[in-house]
């Protein structure tokens, strides 16, 4: 079999990309174009999309095997087939399971009673030229392919899965996208550490690269792009993974805290930003005095050399000394977040986890932690402690504010302004009641 010559390439990678034949043109003479853009009709979906699928672009939506792509996929088309004209449908082209497999899990979600199940066509079928085909000539507005792995081209050699396989059938999906103005969207798998060669060699191709994340045997899962040419990146959609599919949360801000009554040693709220949307979430924190060796720093969720950064600055400045612990942290909920202003929460988790002692009174804390202890300032803290606010919390520690600004003022919370870790550590646990609500012996004495 002949693989495309360099030049065949090239062109058709131009092609692909939409660049005008002509030479180069000035920046002032460019016409703004415009971005088709059909929203999905899952809310979610749609706000890390952007506002929707753009024609002609091609996604693709990656996570672990098992984690609820096809789930998200089918649901996906279902609401691309409801909200397109008449006549308009989705091609669900599937090289993982057979057709009556699929209408299993359409018939879970609901969708074969409905008019969508006419506006859904399904094809079990794993080689890119017969799916091009049916897709060119009967011109779907929306092609779902599951998953890339499974896919191969005809004319190329190697297993599927193999990375020429992947990027090949990636560039003629790419190459349909952009001739026939269809959405396309791929499904790729990936393995926690990202070791699955084939998406990852695609991710530079495509136009948007969504992940579905989770674990796997609790329920909520969370969607991210890491790269949108049509959209922001900041944005995170939330999901429950439930009987009849992949539900949007009445409330997702309160979605990642645990929910246990009375406040634990190692237990601290965080109020973090994702994208334009506040999320409180709890860290929690273990510390354990080593028994042999060079302690351990396990942390999940969080930046592992964030963790290291804040022991170190726990030691030297705030007089919370963890050298000889193993350290243990963890965000509830599955959700991992690496904004700076986890910092503060982080070490005050661990400083709790520490003394064995329960941060009182409905708090909630936020800031970055610098080299010297001190604490800075960060971005829409207002938005944060509104919602806090909102969820009942009542005390809030924060940074000092920076010269010339001031503490936002948020009705029902006591915001706690401090200007250094220590400052924070005081404020967080010195309430003069003990872990378990009883009076801690300073107060008697
Ligand atoms: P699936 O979408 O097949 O995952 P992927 O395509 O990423 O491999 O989802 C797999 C899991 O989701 C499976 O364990 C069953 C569960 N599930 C539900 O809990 N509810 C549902 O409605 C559906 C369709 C699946
Ligand atoms: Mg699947």
């Amino acid at each position: 079999m002949r693989e495309p010559t360099r030049a065949e390439r090239t062109g058709r990678d131009r092609a692909a990309l939409g660049a005008p034949d002509g030479g180069a043109v000035p920046l002032s003479s460019i016409q703004e174009a415009p971005v088709p853009r059909s929203p999905v009709g899952i809310p979610e979906l749609d706000r890390v999309l952007g506002g929707g699928l753009v024609a002609g672009s091609v996604v693709l939506v990656g996570g672990e095997p098992g984690i609820g792509k096809s789930t998200l996929l089918l649901q996906a088309a279902a609401g691309v087939a409801g909200a397109t004209a008449s006549g308009g449908w989705v091609l669900y082209a599937s090289g993982e399971e057979s057709a009556p497999q699929i209408r299993l899990r359409s018939a879970r979600l609901g969708l074969l009673d409905g008019p969508v199940a006419g506006a859904i066509r399904v094809v079990a079928e794993s080689e890119i030229g017969r799916i091009a085909e049916i897709a060119g000539s009967e011109r779907p507005v929306l092609v779902v392919v599951d998953s890339i792995q499974t896919m191969t081209v005809a004319e190329l050699e190697g297993p599927a899965g193999s990375v020429g396989q992947v990027r090949e059938s990636a560039l003629r999906l790419m190459e349909l996208a952009k001739g026939e103005g269809i959405a396309v969207v791929l499904v790729g798998h990936v393995t926690k550490d990202g070791s699955l060669a084939g998406p990852k060699t695609l991710e530079h191709l495509v136009d948007a690269v969504l992940s579905l994340e989770g674990e796997r045997y609790a329920s909520l899962r969370l969607l991210r792009a890491s790269k949108n040419r049509f959209g922001s990146t900041e944005e995170i959609g939330v999901f429950e993974m439930g009987e009849a599919g992949l539900m949007e949360l009445a409330d997702p801000s309160r979605a990642f805290l645990a929910d246990h009554e009375v406040p634990a040693p190692g237990s601290v709220v965080a109020p973090t930003l994702e994208g334009s949307r506040p999320i409180l979430v709890e860290v929690q924190a273990l510390v354990a005095r080593a028994v042999y060796g060079t302690p351990r720093r396990t942390a999940s969720g969080v930046d592992p050399n964030r963790l290291a950064l804040l022991l170190a600055v726990l030691g030297r400045r705030a007089g919370v000394g963890l050298s000889s612990h193993d350290v243990y942290v963890n965000l509830a909920g599955g959700l991992s977040a690496d904004e700076p202003a986890l910092d503060l929460p982080v070490a005050l988790a661990l400083a709790s986890s520490l003394r064995d002692q329960a941060v009182q009174g409905r708090t909630v804390a936020v800031g970055e932690v610098g080299l010297l202890g001190e604490l800075r300032a960060v971005p829409g803290l207002e938005r944060r402690l509104r919602e806090a606010a909102r969820l009942g919390f009542e005390r809030a520690i924060v940074p000092a504010p920076a010269r010339g600004s001031r503490t936002p003022e948020v009705g029902g919370l006591r915001v706690v302004a401090v200007g250094s870790l220590r400052g924070a550590v005081e404020a967080a646990l010195d309430e003069r009641v003990g872990a378990r609500g009883e009076p801690a012996p300073a107060m008697l004495g």
